[in-house]
């Protein structure tokens, strides 16, 4: 059962992961180099519409998996020590995941509707600035995610 739930936890980290690596790497630089503001601020509006929901589904699904991960090796290991504490690694990707879904709540709640709100009236300085701030925030989103994955895998 361990399994299954580690196998969902990673599935849904590669989803989210793996779209912001596309996004960042791939479909921005191709659009600021090929698209002018409005059309490519278009572009970017009809990726996130369709990206966001996906972000939320894992989100949702990794920090559900994650605390059952959490919880049930807690148990095992103090069952198998006697001691009730685990490695720094889990603390710091309870603490980093949840810093994650707090930004991307923010991006999802609060500066994706000022974008979309910015398009419907045609202010694309505005609607730029927008995209502008959901780029940051996605850029920390990811450098945190590689954090919490690191510290995951490397700090015992
Ligand atoms: C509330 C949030 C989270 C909690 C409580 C949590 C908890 C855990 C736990 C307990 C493990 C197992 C560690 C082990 O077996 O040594 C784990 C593994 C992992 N988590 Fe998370 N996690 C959370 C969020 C995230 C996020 C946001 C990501 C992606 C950026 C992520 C990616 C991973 C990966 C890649 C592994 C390694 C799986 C493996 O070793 O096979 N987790 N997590």
């Amino acid at each position: 059962m361990t399994d299954l739930v580690k196998l969902l936890h990673l599935v849904a980290a590669i989803f989210w992961m793996g779209g912001m690596a596309f996004m960042l790497m791939a479909l921005r630089p191709a659009a600021i180099a090929l698209m002018q503001p409005p059309e490519r601020l278009m572009l970017m509006g009809a990726v996130w519409k369709r990206f966001f929901p996906v972000v939320l589904v894992s989100a949702i699904a990794l920090f559900a998996t994650g605390a059952n991960l959490y919880t049930t090796l807690f148990r095992a290991i103090k069952e198998a020590t006697g001691q009730g504490s685990v490695p720094l690694g889990w603390n710091l990707m309870l603490v980093l995941g949840l810093l994650m879904m707090v930004i991307f709540a923010y991006i999802y709640g609060v500066t994706y509707p000022k974008f979309k709100r910015a398009m419907t009236s045609l202010d694309w300085p505005l609607a730029g600035q927008a995209a502008a701030q959901v780029h940051l925030l996605m850029v920390t989103n990811f450098t945190l995610g590689w954090l919490a994955i690191a510290a995951v895998r490397l700090v015992r």
